[in-house]
């Protein structure tokens, strides 16, 4: 199966133009899945919700859904992506799991960071993998990266691969994703973001160096933390199954949910 990310700068406001670039990155590729970053169509900062909300999309409608589901059928396979979505009133931070024929899986961001507070309802779905055929693909989206608890989850429900989008600012979350693979036995796939984005005083450096990392923690992949780039990498689905670290230790089996029933069943 081969996986990927796009790692790319982001125009805040600027939908059609992201689209367009995601679109040159993209061009000639072909894969089972590849991972655009969190909000990419959109960008990131924004004055307050009444701001926000104009970029915003109902799931399964808009712009960056449909050229999400034109350029599935383009690279022939599925492609997971941060979109900003709308509900009535409220505003998600979202990642949708797309094919050729449309939306296979919904991810609202469980853990918002800083200001996103002031701009999005925390998620509120399930959170489980789905199946896109060659692979069960989970998703959690930046900061989710330091509440373990969402790859577990996602592992324990028999996820293969984590899809992440990103727009990291801290500089740890690429290290942290490393140690999500290891501890879950299962393919992490990190798309981040490049680049400055700046609002009236504020100022954010985003992180780049987005990775593709195997059950064992190897990095496979792994972008440069200023350059724009689409990576590419085969892997087998099937060795996330194997949750032995020794002949005698399958970490799921060992774990001793006794000991914390009430943190994690
Ligand atoms: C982040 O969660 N976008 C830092």
């Amino acid at each position: 199966m081969k996986v990927g990310f796009v790692q790319m700068e982001i125009e805040r406001g600027e939908v059609e133009k992201n689209l367009n670039r995601a679109e040159e990155l993209l061009a000639g590729k072909t894969a089972d899945l590849i991972v655009l970053p969190e909000l990419f169509s959109t960008g990131y900062l924004f004055r307050d919700k009444d701001e926000a909300i104009e970029y915003a999309e109902v799931v399964e409608e808009g712009a960056t859904f449909e050229w999400l589901k034109k350029m599935a059928g383009t690279i022939g396979g599925f492609i997971v992506a941060g979109v900003m979505e709308k509900e009535d009133d409220k505003l998600y931070n979202s990642s949708y799991l797309i094919g050729p024929i449309g939306l296979l899986g919904h991810y609202r961001k469980a853990h918002l960071f800083g200001r996103e507070k002031m701009i999005f309802t925390p998620g509120d779905l399930t959170i489980h993998p789905f199946n896109m055929g060659p692979a069960k693909v989970g998703m959690m989206i930046c900061f989710d990266w330091i509440f373990p608890e969402v790859a577990r989850v996602l592992a324990l429900r028999d996820a293969q691969i984590i899809a992440h989008p990103a727009n990291l600012i801290l500089p740890y979350g690429q290290d942290a994703m490393i140690t999500r693979s290891i501890e879950n036995r299962v393919f992490t796939i990190t798309a981040n973001r490049v680049g400055c984005e700046k609002l009236d005083d504020i100022e954010v450096h985003f992180t780049g160096r987005s990775q593709v990392v195997s059950p064992k923690g190897e990095v496979l992949v792994k972008a440069s933390d200023d350059g724009e780039e689409v990576a590419l990498v085969d892997i087998e689905p099937e060795d996330a199954e194997d949750k032995h670290v020794t002949p005698e230790n399958d970490i799921f089996k060992d774990r001793r949910s006794d000991l914390f029933p009430r943190l994690i069943d």
